[in-house]
């Protein structure tokens, strides 16, 4: 069943979510899903989201019973086990020598085409799709926004530590939310039970609230679970992209759901991160709610974002 919306009158939430920008409405968007009716359409803070995912379930349900969901635990278990403050600071040198490849941003968004991630109980369309349904509804509710275009586009490319030519690491090292370590484990994180099996939980420095870290210290200095997020960070970062610091800090962050769903780990934040996180919270209602089965035509659309990747990453990238 094919669905259309309409945008919502959204001029009282512009002005209170600051800087955005005056937002003029070219296409309804279309969802194009199953399970979605028109009752199940919900507003969500200046986005028009549906709230049941691909599977009828409702997004980010992970005791839903789905063919997905035994997967997704696994994944958590494993991810909960293994992810330990060593296992990141070994992860972080290896990746950060991008000597992998070379490739620009738009080889590695087709490249990215092969790639399903199993930690996603919404979703399982190739990822080139879920890249543009982030980044063309974003572009639609805030045009003047190029950054953040880029930033949606981009935000998942990291996934292809999963193909053997960047070491094919297994999806618990990849996909899913991600945490701190080096402090304790926050009740929030998804599947929480699974950390009892960590070395890390039997060190007292890590079990505390700010475990190794000082308060305010700000999250550049707190070491986050390895994973796609982390990985695309240190491509864009020592490429010296001109993105601005919210666009890096959202590519960085957008799996850390225990801080910008749940609001744990905030007494680590510092004022730039505060300033960065209240784009993140926009972003990420793109990210997971345009998830659905909306076609993106990929031709179309192309030319603008070579554009926006030719601003802000000129040269061919290390990864
Ligand atoms: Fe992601
Ligand atoms: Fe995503």
């Amino acid at each position: 069943m094919t669905i259309l919306i309409s945008q919502p009158d959204r001029r009282g939430e512009e002005e209170e979510e600051g800087r955005r920008s005056t937002t003029t409405f070219v296409d309804d968007l279309v969802l194009d899903g199953g399970f979605v009716t028109p009752k199940d359409v919900v507003k969500e803070g200046g986005f028009v989201a549906p709230d049941i995912n691909s599977y009828g379930n409702s997004f980010r349900d992970y005791d839903a019973e789905t063919e997905r969901q035994k997967t997704v635990e696994e994944l958590y278990r494993l991810n909960h086990i293994h992810q330990t403050y060593d296992f990141v600071k070994t992860m972080r040198e290896e990746y950060g020598k991008l000597d992998k490849i070379e490739m620009s941003i738009w080889e590695c968004c087709e490249l990215l085409n092969d790639v399903v991630d199993d930690s996603d109980p919404d979703l399982d369309e190739p990822q080139i799709e879920h890249l543009l349904q982030t980044a063309e509804a974003i572009r639609k509710d805030y045009p003047d926004e190029d950054w953040l275009h880029l930033t949606a586009l981009i935000h998942d490319l990291g996934k292809v530590l999963l193909l053997p030519s960047f070491g094919g690491l297994p999806q618990w090292a990849v996909v899913g939310d991600t945490h701190p370590l080096g402090c304790a484990f926050d009740e929030s994180i998804v599947h929480h039970k699974y950390f009892k099996e960590n070395p890390d939980a039997q060190k007292p420095d890590y079990n505390t609230k700010c475990g190794i870290y000082q308060e305010g210290c700000g999250l550049n200095n707190v070491l986050i679970s390895w994973g796609h997020d982390d990985y695309m960070y240190l491509v864009a970062k020592e490429n010296k992209t001109t993105l601005p610091s919210a666009g890096l800090f959202i590519i960085r962050y957008h799996s850390f759901y225990p801080l910008h769903k749940s609001g744990a780990y905030t007494h680590l934040m510092n004022e730039e991160d505060r300033d960065n996180l209240k784009w993140l919270k926009i972003f990420n209602k793109y990210d997971l709610y345009s998830k659905s089965k909306v076609r993106v035509d990929v031709d179309k659309v192309k030319p603008y974002y070579l554009s926006l990747i030719n601003k802000y990453f000129p040269d061919k990238l290390r990864w």
